[in-house]
């Protein structure tokens, strides 16, 4: 029975805290699972999210972060999440390839027929059973991440964020099945509680497979 689901949000979404709380349920209830992130999540990923993250803006063209994303994710994909999938994990990552289309697509520009073949040859197809946007207003989600100190991304202008945040919910309309859209603002065990309905009712459904 494996399951691959994965969080996105924008800056301040509170999906790192959701992905820890649903991981750790399911190790509770000794369902196998793994929980991991991105970029990072690879002796090689966490080398090039400091890149990604603290390089000087002049120091990475849209295009360079680009394929440093992908390295980061095609490291993660072969060496973490498909061996555990195979054996049968669940696997909880903390953003995935809709962060690509967002950030880098809708948030930088760049072309969404190159993004799409770069992140497809990084994850060799490998797409998530569900992704969960917890969405948040722009200013709501960069006031909490106040204090945490700026990375590049949270740097950036407010329209980036606001470009960042239409296109995911863009990318969940397009395809409403693969997403389950939660509004980031509720409460931490509210929010807990409409995840853990879906998932549950997923891995009923493994189960039976
Ligand atoms: P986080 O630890 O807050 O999730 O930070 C990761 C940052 O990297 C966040 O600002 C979003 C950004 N990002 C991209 O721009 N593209 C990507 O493909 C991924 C995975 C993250």
């Amino acid at each position: 029975m494996s399951l691959f689901i994965t969080f996105e949000g924008g800056e301040g979404s509170g999906k790192s805290y959701q992905a820890r709380t649903i991981y750790r349920k399911l190790v509770r209830l000794a369902v196998p699972a793994l929980l991991t992130h991105e970029p990072g999540g690879t002796p090689l990923g966490e080398r090039l999210t400091r890149l990604l993250k603290w390089a000087k803006d002049t120091d990475l063209s849209p295009i360079a972060e680009l394929m440093l994303f992908n390295a980061s994710r095609a490291q993660l994909v072969t060496t973490v999440i498909k061996p555990a999938l195979a054996s049968g994990q669940a696997v909880i990552c903390d953003r995935y390839t809709d962060s690509t289309v967002a950030y880098q697509g809708y948030g930088r520009g760049l072309d969404m027929a190159l993004i799409t073949a770069i992140n497809h040859a990084a994850t060799q197809g490998l797409t998530p059973d569900l992704a969960i946007l917890l969405d948040v207003p722009v200013e709501i989600g960069l006031a909490r991440k106040q204090g945490r100190g700026a990375d590049r991304f949270h740097r950036e202008d407010l329209s980036f964020h606001q470009r960042v945040r239409a296109g995911y919910l863009k990318l969940a309309a397009q395809e409403p099945s693969r997403w389950l859209v939660i509004d980031g603002a509720r409460p931490k065990d509210e929010i807990a509680r409409i995840i853990w309905e879906r998932v549950s009712r997923l891995l009923a459904y493994r189960q039976d497979q």
